[in-house]
């Protein structure tokens, strides 16, 4: 059965202090909590170290928001799957929205990215999305197919125990406007009978498939009870420890399957 995933994004917030408290107050919280999902936050890089370091006695994970693809050498500013697998980091993201527009990231250097992590044992992450211009000209499928084709290009069907996906529609992303239940559920459907094609119906029925774009307290209960969606990549409700946990316990409890 596939795994339900609660994941925090932080981007480039907070201060140490900030992380300090955060850790704290989940690593106490969490020692109760039932486990029905997987928990994962992808801090800053700086505070990777101090995150796995206060959480290692938890049942939570730690990944990067970004990496570049090479093992080693002359590439001022990044780091690389070697690296973060050698501090004990076994996730990234890839492919968000705002490393593909602010930083021009290509579906190919997605794809680059994507198959250094999987060569090195590191779970992937990988977002897609559409715009809102790309919604409003009824290319959403077209858009989707073309990220998911490139992403995943060269990966074989055992590779794909590692990969996790995350439908982010960027009009969604930070904005307070959520994509309704059904919008969400329907490009989730899409996604999976994509990866059944390509990948055959076990692996469709076995991948994690999480929602992002502005899921909050609010909105979370009626997402995670969709069919296909097996989770959540949460930005902005991530920051703030209480509402945290609460899409977490909410997400625990309306969980659409036994
Ligand atoms: P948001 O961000 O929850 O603040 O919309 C989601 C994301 O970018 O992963």
């Amino acid at each position: 059965m596939r795994k339900i995933i609660i994941a925090g994004n932080w981007k480039m917030n907070k201060t140490l202090d900030e992380v300090n408290d955060f850790f704290k107050g989940i690593s106490e919280w969490e020692k109760d909590f039932e486990h029905r999902c997987q928990i994962l936050i992808f801090p800053s890089n700086i505070y990777i170290q101090i995150a796995l370091k206060m959480l290692d006695e938890n049942n939570i994970d730690i990944g990067v928001q970004n990496i570049y693809y090479k093992d080693f050498g002359a590439y001022t500013g990044e780091i690389s799957p070697k690296m973060i697998l050698s501090i004990g980091s076994k996730y990234s993201l890839v492919g968000h929205s705002e490393r593909r527009n602010i930083f021009h990231e290509t579906d190919e250097e997605v794809n680059l990215k994507v198959k250094s992590l999987i060569s090195n044992g590191v779970n992937v992450v990988m977002c897609v999305g559409e715009t809102e211009e790309e919604r409003e000209a009824g290319k959403t499928e077209k858009v989707l197919e073309q990220q998911l084709n490139y992403g995943l290009k060269d990966i074989l069907p055992p590779d794909m125990k590692n990969i996790i996906l995350a439908y982010e529609p960027v009009w969604a992303i930070g904005t307070g406007r959520t994509a309704t239940p059904e919008i969400a559920e329907q490009a989730h459907k899409f996604i999976r009978d994509w990866i059944s094609q390509k990948f055959g119906k076990n692996i469709a029925a076995e991948i994690s498939i999480l929602y992002g774009g502005s899921i909050k307290v609010s909105n979370i209960r009626d997402l995670i009870a969709q069919e296909d969606i097996d989770g959540g990549l949460i930005g902005g409700a991530s920051l703030k420890l209480e509402d945290f946990k609460e899409i977490i316990k909410i997400s625990e409890k309306n969980i659409n399957r036994q």
